[in-house]
């Protein structure tokens, strides 16, 4: 910016919540301030021309509608345009932030902000701004195609979401952290939206986000994903269940259709703990599974369930790779009897093996911690360790076999 002052439209209606920080600005000397009191939903035919003659249009957003989202677009449609900035509340739900963003919002503030900090802000944005100011959010630092891996289980309690959480743990292979190459980037994805456990596998707090996707039906994009995700210390992104009781079949195959295709873009690894439920919004999902680890135990029961789920998901997805995943049994040195009938009956063979460690689960879930953390030596560890190892391997192979992607 030159010398000149910056201008900035401040929509302040008087029926509308004022902006407390915009108090004095009017007073600052680099800062020419216009006050309009029509609502941003309202400035419909001069908004082109307030957004063309001023650097920022400031004004305050508790909730959003239709019609401010259509007022945004519209200001920003003509050549040289403000940048707008929202101020909002803290109770702004994500899903408004992102439909505010994605109009084309380029900030926004929260509405505690001191009157000092928000003129701070307001000439660094002016000074900041570059043609690209209104453009789609940027673009993604690393063009990935990750690998999605499901996570579900033959009955309640198997342990489908100690698998995926420490799976998810091992496919970061943070062994390679003094090596030159960075470790994977993993993402692990609770689904489980009415009873997950994964936040307190991680001593991580819910989200909500999937709770608000079910209740307003909006399509996830990056920049709601993004702000959906809890990173943890070990470099771990989760995406917790939310707290309030989602009604489950409220979420969309197109939200989740969504939600996949984003977080494929930006991690190595996605990683689904499945709910228990067959939904329909899990479509989508299936299609775009590379591998699906089913957890079992070998009781009859147990591999009947295993087996109807397996026709399910593979009528979902014919390529559909499943793999057995064993819990609570060691591996035993020749199959018995009962090992080979399940075999015969899951078409497939018991491929993997989790011995029975309630010192190390146990551990692992009161610290709020992997096994590799709470009982790094342990035989469960070292089990799930292998299960990495082989997972990563086989969907390496099957990388050199790309799938046929259905339209
Ligand atoms: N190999 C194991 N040895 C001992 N305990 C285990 C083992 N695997 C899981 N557990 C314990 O079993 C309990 C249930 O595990 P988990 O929550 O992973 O099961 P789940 O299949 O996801 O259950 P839900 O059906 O409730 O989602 C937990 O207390 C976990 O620590
Ligand atoms: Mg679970």
């Amino acid at each position: 910016m030159s010398e000149q002052p910056i201008k900035v439209a401040l929509l302040a209606p008087q029926d509308g919540s004022p902006v407390a920080a915009a108090e004095g600005l009017d007073k600052r000397k680099d800062l020419r301030l216009t006050k309009r009191s029509e609502h941003l939903s309202k400035v419909n035919g001069t908004g082109v021309a307030l957004a063309q003659s001023h650097d920022i249009i400031l004004f305050h957003a508790d909730s959003v509608n239709d019609a401010d989202l259509k007022a945004i677009t519209g200001m920003r449609a003509e050549g040289k345009s403000a940048k707008l900035v929202a101020i909002a509340s803290d109770a702004m739900k994500v899903t408004d932030l992102y439909r505010l963003k994605n109009a084309g919002v380029a900030e926004v503030i929260p509405d505690s902000i001191t009157p000092d900090d928000l003129y701070q802000q307001l000439m660094s944005y002016a000074r900041a701004a570059a043609p690209a100011a209104h453009a789609a959010p940027a673009a993604l630092p690393h063009m990935r195609r990750g690998r999605v891996i499901t996570v579900t289980q033959s009955r309640g309690g198997i342990g489908s979401t100690t698998v995926a959480a420490n799976l998810a743990d091992q496919l970061q292979d943070r062994r390679r952290r003094f090596s030159k190459t960075e470790p994977n980037r993993v993402v692990l994805v609770d689904l489980d939206i009415q009873f997950g456990t994964i936040a307190a596998a991680f001593d991580a707090p819910p989200n909500e986000v999937l709770y608000e996707l079910a209740v307003n039906g909006d399509i996830p994009d990056a920049f709601v994903v993004e702000e959906a995700l809890h990173r943890l210390e070990s470099g771990l992104s989760i995406l917790t269940a939310p707290d309030q009781f989602a009604p489950l079949d409220a979420l969309k195959p197109e939200q989740l259709k969504a939600l996949v295709a984003n977080l494929r873009l930006r991690f190595d690894y996605v990683i689904f703990d499945l709910p228990r439920a067959l939904v329909d919004w899990l479509a989508p999902l299936i299609e775009e599974t590379d591998l699906m680890l089913m957890v079992t135990d070998t009781s009859v029961p147990s591999i009947r369930q295993a087996r109807r789920l397996i026709n399910f998901y593979t009528e979902e997805n014919t390529d559909l790779e499943v793999q057995i995943v064993v819990n609570r049994e060691s591996k035993p040195t020749f199959k018995r009897s009962h090992h080979k009938a399940a075999e015969k009956v899951l078409e497939r063979q018991l491929l993997h093996w989790l011995p029975e460690d309630p010192h190390a689960a146990g551990r692992a879930l009161d610290h709020g911690v992997p096994l590799s953390k709470a009982a790094g030596r342990s035989a469960l560890s070292k089990s799930i360790y292998r299960l990495g190892r082989a997972a990563k391997k086989s969907l390496d192979e099957t990388k050199k076999q790309p799938k046929v992607v259905k339209e």
